[in-house]
């Protein structure tokens, strides 16, 4: 298989395309070009092989290759039943996605080129599988435990009605447990960008490297933007709500 390096890729080809970001290279993938082999053509020669109008592709690429913005602020004024709502909506929903998809790519770049470039591959995927486990198993116990609680204490107080004790003593309790968790994703991802070099890719390097590379980044900041709202948004103001309720 020939793989074009980036440097050797014109803008707007399908090689350009596929290394803006994982999404991107999935778009491709569904209209059955290969962005191995046609990455030096342009995307409106690839459609033409195919009898493909390139327009609807073309728009298809450009929202998936679209950078996820950060919706900024704003938490301050919402209810915590809001705050929670945004969290599980904008960045659980995003992981449930993500990693699966990205799992599957880093599953066959690593059993295909794993050995390349100091095992790079195999010790990105080993990490990645450690960091993806941790979180299908943390957002379960947000989901069902720390996030109904929280929810179950405002809406109680909010209609005047008794408030439930604590399962488990304090709110502060499981806050902790979730945030020793948040610590272990910050490490994991850590280790990712000291094994991808800070996700600089090698000169070898083609489109579907470059653009898992991105997605990896994009994950990144993902990850540290719902750890910081929920560390110091949700979690200190569920625990001053407890202070005011009993004291
Ligand atoms: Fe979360
Ligand atoms: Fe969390």
């Amino acid at each position: 298989m020939s793989h074009a390096p980036l440097s050797e890729v014109r803008p707007g080809s399908v090689g350009d395309w596929a290394s803006r970001n994982f999404r991107a290279v999935l778009v491709i993938e569904k209209y059955g070009i290969d962005f191995h082999d046609e990455a030096s053509l342009s995307l409106e020669e690839a459609c033409s092989r195919r009898g493909l109008d390139p327009a609807p592709v073309l728009a298809e690429l450009e929202a998936a290759a679209r950078p996820r913005s950060q919706p900024g602020g704003g938490f301050e004024q919402a209810s915590l039943r809001e705050l929670i709502a945004h969290i599980l909506s904008w960045h659980h929903e995003y992981l449930k996605l993500e990693l699966p998809r990205l799992r599957a790519r880093l599953d066959r770049m690593a059993s295909r080129h794993g050995e390349r470039d100091g095992h790079l591959l195999e010790r990105l995927h080993a990490a990645f599988c450690e960091l993806q486990a941790d979180i299908d198993e943390h957002l379960h116990k947000e989901e069902m435990i720390l996030f109904p609680f929280i929810e179950k204490y405002e809406s109680a107080a909010g209609r005047g009605l008794p408030v439930p004790p604590p399962p488990f003593g304090t709110v502060s309790n499981p806050i902790r447990v979730m945030e020793a968790e948040h610590s272990r994703v910050h490490e994991l991802l850590a280790r990712m960008r000291e094994i991808t070099r800070g996700y600089v890719p090698g000169s070898y390097a083609c489109a579907n490297y470059i653009a898992v590379f991105h997605s990896l980044e994009e994950l990144e900041a993902d990850l540290k933007e719902h750890i910081r709202v929920e560390n110091d948004i949700l979690h200190r103001r569920a625990e001053a709500f407890e202070r005011r309720l009993f004291g």
